[in-house]
């Protein structure tokens, strides 16, 4: 029987790919978005992609009754659970925005898939809950920490979902931790569209590469590692929507609520990053070397094998082809979705 999910945040970047993978494999979709950090055009490219099933409801998930009537429209079978905000920066400054849409959205979400006999869940959790990491790759066994209010959202988001977990065992909840998601769909149609400048290595190097920003400064060559630039796990937005469906058919099977890191396995440097973006683009791109970004760990990468025996997933794009993607969506939509 066909499976319907409710896609929180399903315009945003790891959502509209997602949408993509699930239409494609047959699920009906129910995308419920504010567009805080979106735009209606990228279900309209989800759905030239992908024509299937999706319906779309402009509700905030801080929204009880909102969010209610979108349950009692259709029955939902489980949900993946994207809507919240995600800038590190953006959080130190206005942390009760962060708390007020990602802890209460989420605790309204939960309230109203109770009230709503739904318990299946796959939330969109970060390798920010590591802090910085004692132990490479990491495990999911690792210490959780966090050094923003992002990264607490994150954490006690978690925490309130093992608490459910532990109170009642019919909830299955997959948290996945994300490491650096890149690169967008193949086709060019759909990727990341940030607003204002971005904070993020692959973004910005593209818009360096269009002409919207001068230039590149790396921050900090003087890291214990291989050539001093810091260590990062990317992993290209495909994969990770592919990590998506994955989660969703094993949630059954795994029960409970369990954590997963979805990653390569395998590290990328600043320098190797902008070297590959380098060759993609086939011209120079305008870069120099500044100071350290304060709270950056030198390195990062997952231990990706619990996703590989409880999922049967595993990472299979390069970092070129996540340049390539990435650099096909920025070149074919320079001013992103506007
Ligand atoms: P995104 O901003 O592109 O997508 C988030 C979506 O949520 C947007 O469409 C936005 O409009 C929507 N949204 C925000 N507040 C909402 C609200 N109150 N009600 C309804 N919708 C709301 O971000 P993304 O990169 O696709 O990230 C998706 C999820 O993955 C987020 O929870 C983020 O924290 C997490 N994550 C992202 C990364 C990353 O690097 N992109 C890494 C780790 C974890
Ligand atoms: C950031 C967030 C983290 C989040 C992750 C994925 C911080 C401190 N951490 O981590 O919480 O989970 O994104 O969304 O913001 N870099 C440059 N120049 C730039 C931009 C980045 O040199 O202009 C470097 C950074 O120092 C880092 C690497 O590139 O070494 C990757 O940076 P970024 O894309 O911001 O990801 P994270 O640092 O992993």
């Amino acid at each position: 029987m066909t499976q319907r999910i409710l896609v929180t945040g399903g315009a945003g970047y790891i959502g509209s790919t997602t949408c993509v993978a699930l239409l494609e494999a047959g699920y009906e979709i129910v995308v419920v978005d504010n567009l805080a950090n979106s735009s209606r055009t990228s279900l309209d490219r989800v759905l030239e992609l992908a024509p299937g099933n999706l319906s779309f409801h402009e509700v905030d998930i801080r929204d009880a009754d909102g969010l209610n009537a979108v349950f009692e429209s259709a029955p939902i079978d489980a949900v993946i659970h994207f809507a919240g905000f995600k800038a590190v920066g953006e959080s130190v400054a206005i942390p009760l925005a962060y708390y007020d849409t990602n802890v209460v959205g989420t605790i309204n979400l939960l309230q109203v898939m109770q009230q709503n006999e739904v318990r299946n869940l796959v939330f969109s959790s970060s390798a920010t809950v590591y802090g910085d990491p004692e132990q490479l790759p990491i495990p999911e066994s690792a210490p959780l920490s966090a050094a923003n209010p992002y990264g607490r959202t994150k954490l006690m988001i978690e925490d309130m979902l093992r608490d459910i977990a532990v109170s009642d065992p019919s909830w299955t909840i997959a948290l996945l931790r994300y490491f650096n998601p890149v690169g967008a769909h193949p086709s060019g149609r759909i990727g990341e569209d940030p607003s204002g400048i971005p904070n993020n290595l692959m973004p910005f190097i593209m818009q360096v590469a269009v002409g919207r920003r001068k230039e590149l400064v790396v921050f900090g060559n003087d890291y214990p590692t291989r050539d001093g630039t810091c260590i990062r796990d990317y992993i290209h937005v495909m994969d990770l929507a592919e990590g998506h469906l994955a989660a969703l058919r094993a949630l059954a099977e795994i029960g409970g609520c369990t954590a997963i890191n979805l990653g390569t396995g395998t590290g990328s440097t600043v320098f190797e990053v902008f070297e590959a973006a380098r060759r993609t683009v086939g011209h120079d791109i305008a870069m120099r070397v500044g100071e350290r970004r304060p709270g950056d760990a030198s390195a990062c990468f997952a231990d990706s094998s619990l996703a590989a025996r409880l999922l049967d997933w595993r990472a299979t794009r390069t970092i070129d082809e996540m340049c390539i993607d990435a650099w096909r969506w920025q070149s074919m939509n320079p001013n992103g979705y506007s």
